[in-house]
């Protein structure tokens, strides 16, 4: 059997060329070790319902911050920033609650309205007969609205919000990563915390408001916390709320352009919007990997892993295996369990903004089919240096 190659190499996802790697990892060897690689030796976990069982079992599989957190880069030694996806029970259950009241389906309901309002008017801006990026001019500009309302964060700010994410997400050895230090990353987030601790401090002496700070501000688990958990936890929500339902966004064109049939579908039937928003996030794939670290011994797929070992679940390996999902490598609506992927992960740290996310999206295509605009990608996509976010950066695009 050949070697296998580093699939956390981020070049791959540069170039996009991952999909055959990871298609003989599943067949020859789903729970494979690597030896050696820019981040030390680690396990990859390929298959669905492997990474399911990694998911599940968070005794066996730790996502804490201080033996190394949720991506197969450890945090910097002395640098870490703990935030409750980077914790176990019981503090993650207790700041995890804190938040979700923001996600409930009665608040989401109430910011339906708005949602559209905002996509409507991002829509009817766009130029018509010239080329844009359609990453700038929709995909950043609606989810940096958003977060800004999540936050109750000044409108006139928003891109602040945007380039928060890019810097705590940014790989420095990228040429174009918008921080090229790790001290330059901790820099631009340490002004990040001086901006959003001013925010904190006023709605802390308010009574509580339904947005993310005062939440937090106000909840028992959240008030009191250290400088790098509030870096760390604002980091986590902005990155959450932004990146990947950005990148949703931006691959959910490029998928329905790719397959015009399965969008003339929906246009018959608008009741597969639901369905064609997860085969969106399904097939886009915005998080590629989550790390754990195996606090025992443990046998995963007849492989003993040992304690202390690194565990990486590729998801974008699990969303394309063909023993959970038929039919994997096609874009395809109306599939019967739409929402069976792993985009959002499982278990106790499964996604808090999924509800949310879908919901940007079904209006985002709501409001496109209902102008029947008619879009052409006119260039390649430039993506992301990342292992951790499937990310593109920029798509140039016509409208006729
Ligand atoms: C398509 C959009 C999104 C995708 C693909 C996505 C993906 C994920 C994934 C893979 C995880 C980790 C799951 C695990 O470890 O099992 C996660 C956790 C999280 N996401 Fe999302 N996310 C999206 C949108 C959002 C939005 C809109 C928000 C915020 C409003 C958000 C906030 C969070 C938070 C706070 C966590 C940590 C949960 C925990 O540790 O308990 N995400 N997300």
């Amino acid at each position: 059997m050949a070697a296998f190659p580093d699939v956390a190499d981020p070049a791959l996802y540069r170039s996009d060329s991952w999909r055959p790697l990871f298609e003989r990892m599943r067949r020859e060897d789903p729970v494979h070790y690597h030896p050696d690689s820019l981040y030390g030796p680690y396990w990859s976990v390929s298959r669905y319902a492997d990474i399911m069982t990694v998911e599940l079992d968070h005794g066996a599989y730790s996502s804490a911050s201080e033996l190394g957190g949720i991506q197969i880069a450890d945090q910097p030694k002395g640098q870490e920033l703990p935030n409750f996806i980077r914790m176990d029970p019981p503090r993650h259950t207790a700041q995890r609650k804190t938040v979700t009241p923001i996600v409930a389906p009665s608040n989401l309901a109430n910011m339906e309205g708005l949602i559209r309002e905002r996509t409507a008017a991002v829509l009817a801006g766009l130029p018509r007969g010239e080329v844009f990026d359609w990453v700038d001019r929709v995909s950043t500009e609606l989810t940096a609205t958003m977060l800004a309302t999540l936050f109750d964060f000044p409108q006139a700010d928003r891109r602040k919000l945007t380039y928060w994410s890019d810097v705590a997400i940014a790989n420095t050895a990228a040429e174009d990563a918008v921080v090229k230090s790790e001290a330059e990353r901790m820099a631009e987030l340490r002004q990040m915390a001086d901006i959003m601790a001013v925010l904190w401090k006023e709605r802390a002496a308010q009574p509580p408001t339904f947005d993310l700070i005062s939440m937090m501000a106000h909840g028992e688990a959240t008030r009191a916390m250290p400088l790098n958990e509030f870096i760390g936890n604002l980091g986590l929500l902005i990155v959450g709320g932004n990146d990947t339902t950005r990148n949703s966004m931006t691959g959910g064109l490029i998928a329905a352009l790719l397959n015009p049939g399965e969008i003339d579908k929906v246009r018959a039937d608008r009741s597969l919007l639901p369905s064609l928003v997860s085969e969106i996030i399904r097939w886009q794939t915005p998080v590629i990997h989550m790390r754990r670290t195996a606090t025992r011994d443990i046998e995963l797929a007849g492989k003993a892993i040992g304690k202390g070992d690194k565990v990486v679940m590729w998801y974008v390996s699990g969303n394309r295996d063909e023993a959970a999902i038929d039919d994997s490598e096609a874009f395809r609506v109306g599939r019967p369990r739409a929402r069976h992927h792993l985009s959002f992960g499982a278990g106790i740290h499964r996604c808090v903004g999924d509800r949310l996310a879908e919901l940007q999206l079904k209006i985002l295509w709501e409001e496109m089919l209902a102008r029947d605009l008619r879009i052409e990608i006119v260039g390649p996509p430039v993506r992301l240096y990342s292992n951790f976010i499937r990310g593109i950066r920029s798509l140039p695009v016509t409208l006729q």
